[in-house]
């Protein structure tokens, strides 16, 4: 038996030219692991009403770790329309797959590290190494959504806070709710996380994102939180921004930032935007990890319009694989990886379309791979 396991969900688009870079990269690991390969993604939805069926489910209850790639997302009506005809009229609704393997395993962490490779023609400025804490179960994740809005929930809204009563005499089907929820235990576990992995490494500061000013039961709860645990540090800063500040700051000095924290959406939002300045989304890398799995992923989706042409840049995969090794144990492979990554970087000579250049996916894996 291989000492590993990891899941092999390549999904849709240019999810599946991504981990045909990852395996060109796994080749040369000659890694003591076996990848079952599983179902999911749009293929899925559209045959039997579920883009994560349940035997993906039953899969990723027995492996070590996940390489997942990427899965189109439609809004309701779109992905309705696209069901076989003999599921059409059911009651299915679309949910994105990964937002529900985060929930499912309850892989809290989503940790998002954005790094200037130097000499990467791309980086908004060289030197940049952010790392971004995105909490990845909750917020307005939660999935608590109401369109139309019942009854009894337009009645409480009438009877509870002045600001809602407008709201309350309009039809059902007139606007719509999502709920953010966030809990103090959930809060709490991923701003340790943030601050964990800042003791480890030697980072110097936390900072925490909210909208604790207008948001403020759910980000007034994430604030109070995160001041909570960051009293167990005191070894490492803290400070915290609102979330629209942020964004502007980050751009004007990314230095001011090291280790950023936040809820599921401003997390998903700036992480974003940090991976911009590091090159963009082909650099981008993610893991979700939980406490028996982690899932890894390069942080762009299935960009459907480049499906099938093999050009985008997989390092953001390839990426990602090294955060998978990393959290393996497998410290000297991923170290590997990483200065592999650099060095192709850094000469300049393969290069994807995103870097001004002409080379297929799999170049740039080939590349990568033969500086193992
Ligand atoms: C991400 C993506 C996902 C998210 C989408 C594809 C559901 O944007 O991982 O950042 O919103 O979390
Ligand atoms: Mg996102």
């Amino acid at each position: 038996m291989a000492k590993y396991r990891i899941a092999w969900l390549p999904g849709d688009g240019i999810g599946v030219e991504v981990l045909e870079a990852a395996e060109v990269v796994f080749e040369k690991l000659r890694l003591d692991a076996e990848y079952p390969v599983g179902d999911i993604g749009w293929k899925f939805w559209r045959k039997e009403g579920d883009p994560l069926p349940p035997r993906t489910i039953e899969l990723l209850k027995h492996v070590d770790a996940a390489l997942f790639g990427a899965v189109t997302s439609k809004p309701v009506k779109a992905a309705n329309a696209e069901l076989v005809p003999e599921l059409q009229g059911k009651t299915l609704v679309y949910r994105s797959p990964i937002v529900r393997m985060r929930q499912l395993f309850d892989l809290y962490t989503c940790l998002r590290p954005c790094k200037a490779y130097p000499e990467n023609a791309l980086n908004f400025k060289e030197g940049i190494d952010l790392v971004v804490f995105r909490e990845n179960t909750e917020d307005l994740y939660a999935g608590v959504e109401f369109g139309p809005v019942p009854r009894e929930l337009a009645d409480l809204f009438g009877k509870s806070a002045k600001s809602f009563a407008p709201f309350a005499s309009l039809a059902p089907d007139d606007y719509a709710i999502s709920c953010k929820i966030n809990t103090r235990a959930g809060s709490e576990r991923i701003v340790r996380a943030a601050f964990e992995f800042a003791r480890k490494f030697h980072r110097k500061k936390v900072t925490v994102v909210h909208k604790a000013n207008v948001v403020r039961a759910s980000d007034g709860l994430f604030l109070d939180a995160a001041k909570s645990v960051a009293a167990q540090f005191p070894d490492i800063a803290m400070d915290d921004a609102n979330i629209d500040a942020i964004t502007m700051w980050l751009l004007k000095n990314p230095f001011n930032y090291d280790v950023l924290v936040a809820p599921n959406l401003y997390g998903d939002i700036i992480s974003d935007l940090c991976a911009q300045m590091v090159g963009g989304l082909g650099f981008g890398c993610s893991a979700n990890i939980g406490e028996t799995l982690a899932v890894f992923e390069p942080t762009h989706g299935s960009a459907p319009k480049y499906a099938g042409q093999y050009k985008v840049n997989p390092i953001a995969t390839i990426l990602a694989v090294k955060m998978m090794l990393e959290w393996l144990g497998e410290t000297d492979k991923a170290q590997s990886v990483q200065g592999a990554v650099a060095e192709v970087i850094r000469e300049g000579k393969v290069r994807t379309y995103d870097m001004g250049g002409r080379n297929s996916t799999i170049e740039m894996a080939i590349a990568i791979a033969a500086k193992l």
